[in-house]
């Protein structure tokens, strides 16, 4: 699978996430809330390693500046997402600021999905050969399996 095919499908699956998050049937309990965004954050931290690890640095060592810039662009994205995440971390769901919190990282974590989807998709298509695409795709799914036991 290319890699911008196994991003594309690990974004839907976290939007369709968001999307439970937003539904006040699985958010009615403090312990739901919490829970789902356990969920939530085991997703964005095993999907940003992935990308920093193996999909960012093929795209840096490309000739392409653009590629460069926004690559440092997205790691800034994801170190503020990580930020989020950790506050959230220390909060309970009963927490006033909760839901709140919750909606800035939604917020942020979606523009840059369409950031990523839209232009540094295009600089991966642009400077990567259509069988480096695929073999970072299979790099990815590997990577994943480790993470995920390491996360378990
Ligand atoms: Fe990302």
């Amino acid at each position: 699978m290319k890699v911008t095919v196994l991003l594309k499908n690990d974004h839907a699956a976290l939007k369709d996430l968001f999307n439970k998050f937003k539904k006040p049937s699985h958010t009615r309990t403090p312990n739901g809330k919490k829970d789902l965004f356990n969920e939530i954050q085991r997703e964005i931290l095993v999907h940003s390693q992935m990308e920093q690890d193996i999909f960012y640095p093929a795209l840096t060592t490309t000739s392409s500046t653009r590629g460069a810039e926004l690559v440092s662009q997205a790691e800034q994205e994801h170190r503020s997402v990580e930020k989020l995440l950790q506050e959230l971390n220390a909060m309970h769901g009963t927490d006033k600021n909760f839901e709140q919190k919750m909606s800035v990282l939604m917020d942020e974590v979606l523009r840059h999905i369409d950031m990523e989807e839209s232009d540094i998709f295009d600089e991966a298509r642009k400077n990567l050969p259509e069988y480096r695409l695929e073999e970072l795709g299979l790099e990815m799914e590997d990577r994943r399996k480790i993470l995920v036991t390491l996360a378990a």
